[in-house]
C-alpha cells in the first residue's frame, strides 16, 4: 500500500475521478448493511469527509468491527464519481488497514452532540472534532494573513522578550518568573526577598505587552509588528479573558493617531476579508452550527467606515440612554472605564457598526499615551466590535521627554527599570503610534464562538493549566 503516495482529503474531494488513490485519516462515522459499508473519513485538511465505500465481499467482518468512530485508517482504492448525494467523489476501497483502533466504550468523543463546555474538559481530544478542526484552520489562516498584511506593507517582524523586568502597562498583575527555592527564599537585611540571588539577579515576570520594546524597534527601522504570547494574571473569569493569549502589536514611527486609526481599520478589514476568501467551508459550518449571523456579521463590517467618536461624546450617548431607561449593570460617568456592556451598546444599539473610541481621560490609560492640550485626556484609541467589545487598544505615544517624565512622576512609577525606554525620547524622538490586537478576540469575531476558551487550542485561565 505504501508505494502509492497519500493524497490529502481536501485534494481528493477536488480531484477528477478515475485515479488509484491512498487516503489516511480518522473515522467519523460508519454505516451500511451486510453487502456494503460506508465510512466517512476525515484527515483535518478540510471540514469535509471523504466517503469510503467498502464492499463486504472484499473484506471480512472482523475488519469492519475494528473500524469504529475515532479509529485511524489507511485506505487504498479508486476515486469514483459518487452515486449518493452530498459529495462528488468517493473511494471504492480495495485495501483497508486499521492504523490505530479506538475503543468505542472509552473514546471521549463518541456522543454525537457534545457541548463546548464538556469538550473543554477533554481539550486534548476536542481538536479531533469538526468544530475545533474548523477553529484551528481559521486560526492558522488568520496568523498567515497577519504576516501577509504586514509584509506587504514593509513592516519588520520584531521578536520581543517574554521575560521582562518592566511592567509595560500597569495592565493587570504579572506572573512572576523565578528559580528561587520557594521553601527557602533568601531575604535581605530588611526582610524582603533578595532577588539578587534569583536567576536574573532581579525580580522578573512574564510580559503583559511587547509594546515598549516595540517602540525601540519602530524608532530604529520605522515600522514593526510583534506577534506572540502575552500573559496577564488578572483573575477575570470572563468569556473574553485568557491568562495566556496572543497579541499582535504594530508600532510605527511618524504615525499620528489618525494614521494609527486608519491602519487599524484597514488591518481588521483585511483579516475579515481573508477569512471569507480562504475559510468559507469552515465558516459555513460554524455559521450553521453555532451562530446563524456569523457570515452576515463579518460581511457587514467590510463595506462601511468605522464610527469614530470621542470618549466624552460616548459618555453623553450612554448617559442619555440611561435617562431613556436603558439598564446597565455598571455606572457610567466621565472618568470611568467602560465595561463591555457599554461598548456593546455603542456598537450594536447606537451606531450599528464598529466604533473607534478616542481621547480618553488620562487617568484610566497607560502612562505612555500622548497627552492632549486640554490637560485631561490622552490620544488613546479602542476599536470596539459587535458581540465582543474591545478588540484593539492603542494610542499615539507621548513623544516629548519632558511630558513623559512628568507623567511617570505624577503616577509615582519607578524609573529604575524604564530609563532604557525613556532614551527613545532623549535621542531622536519622533511622533509615533501603535496598537495591540488581541488574536483570540479577533478569532471570536471570525469564528462566531462565544467563549474565548474555544478559539485557542489549550486555554490558560484561573485554576486551569491542564493539557
Ligand atoms: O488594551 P491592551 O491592554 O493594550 C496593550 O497591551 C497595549 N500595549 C497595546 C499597544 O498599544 N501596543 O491590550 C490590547 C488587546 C485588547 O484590546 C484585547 O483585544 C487583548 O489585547 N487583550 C486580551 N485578550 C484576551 N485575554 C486578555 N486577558 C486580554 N487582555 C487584553
Ligand atoms: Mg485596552
Amino acid at each position: 500500500m505504501e508505494t502509492l503516495k497519500r493524497t490529502k482529503i481536501k485534494d481528493l474531494l477536488a480531484a477528477q475521478p478515475g485515479a488509484e488513490v491512498l487516503a489516511k485519516g480518522w473515522v467519523r462515522t460508519k454505516r451500511g448493511n451486510k453487502q456494503v459499508k460506508f465510512i466517512a473519513l476525515n484527515d483535518g485538511s478540510t471540514i469535509n469527509n471523504i466517503q469510503i465505500v467498502a464492499n463486504a465481499e472484499l473484506f471480512d467482518e472482523e475488519l469492519f468491527k475494528r473500524i469504529t468512530t475515532g479509529a485511524s485508517l489507511a485506505v487504498r482504492g479508486k476515486l469514483v464519481e459518487s452515486m449518493g448525494s452530498g459529495q462528488a467523489v468517493e473511494i471504492q476501497a480495495t485495501d483497508i488497514q486499521v492504523l490505530g483502533e479506538c475503543d468505542p466504550m472509552r473514546f471521549p468523543l463518541q456522543k454525537k452532540d457534545t457541548t463546548l463546555e464538556y469538550l473543554r474538559s477533554v481539550a486534548h481530544m476536542r481538536l479531533r472534532t469538526n468544530t475545533f478542526g474548523a477553529v484551528l484552520r481559521i486560526r492558522n489562516q488568520m496568523a498567515y494573513a497577519i504576516h501577509t498584511f504586514f509584509n506587504q506593507k514593509g513592516f519588520v517582524y520584531l521578536h520581543t522578550p517574554l521575560i521582562t523586568e518592566s511592567d509595560a502597562e500597569g495592565a493587570g498583575d504579572m506572573f512572576q518568573v523565578t528559580t528561587l527555592d520557594l521553601k527557602n527564599i533568601p531575604l535581605d537585611k530588611k526582610g524582603n526577598v533578595d532577588f539578587s540571588k534569583d536567576f536574573f539577579g532581579k525580580k522578573t515576570s512574564l510580559t503583559v505587552s511587547g509594546q515598549l520594546e516595540g517602540e525601540l524597534g519602530a524608532t530604529a527601522v520605522g515600522e514593526i509588528y510583534t506577534f506572540g504570547p502575552t500573559f496577564r494574571a488578572e483573575n477575570s473569569n470572563t468569556p473574553r479573558h485568557l491568562a495566556e493569549f496572543w497579541m499582535i502589536e504594530p508600532e510605527m514611527a511618524f504615525y499620528d493617531i489618525n494614521d494609527n486609526m486608519e491602519l487599524a481599520e484597514e488591518f481588521v478589514k483585511f483579516l475579515v476579508q481573508w477569512a471569507l476568501d480562504h475559510c468559507l467551508d469552515d465558516l459555513q459550518f460554524l455559521n450553521d452550527k453555532y451562530d446563524e449571523g456569523l457570515i452576515e456579521r463579518m460581511r457587514s463590517v467590510l463595506g462601511i467606515a468605522f464610527q469614530r467618536v470621542t470618549y466624552t461624546e460616548a459618555v453623553e450617548i450612554l448617559e442619555k440612554a440611561i435617562a431613556d431607561g436603558v439598564k446597565f449593570e455598571y455606572p457610567v460617568h466621565w472618568g470611568t472605564d467602560f465595561q463591555s456592556e457599554h461598548e456593546r451598546y455603542l456598537v450594536e444599539k447606537h451606531f450599528g457598526k464598529p466604533v473607534i473610541l478616542i481621547d480618553f481621560p488620562k487617568d484610566i490609560k497607560a502612562f505612555y499615551m500622548k497627552q492632549n492640550e486640554d490637560g485631561r485626556t490622552v490620544r488613546g484609541m479602542d476599536v470596539l466590535f459587535p458581540k465582543i467589545g474591545e478588540i484593539i487598544g492603542g494610542s499615539e505615544r507621548e513623544a516629548s521627554l519632558e511630558k513623559l517624565e512628568q507623567r511617570i512622576e505624577e503616577l509615582g512609577m519607578s524609573r529604575k527599570n524604564l530609563e532604557w525606554y525613556i532614551d527613545t525620547r532623549r535621542y531622536g524622538s519622533v511622533p509615533h503610534s501603535g496598537f495591540g490586537l488581541g488574536f483570540e478576540r479577533l478569532l471570536l469575531f471570525v469564528t462566531g464562538m462565544s467563549n474565548i476558551r474555544d478559539v485557542i487550542p489549550f486555554p490558560r485561565t484561573p485554576k486551569n493549566a491542564e493539557f
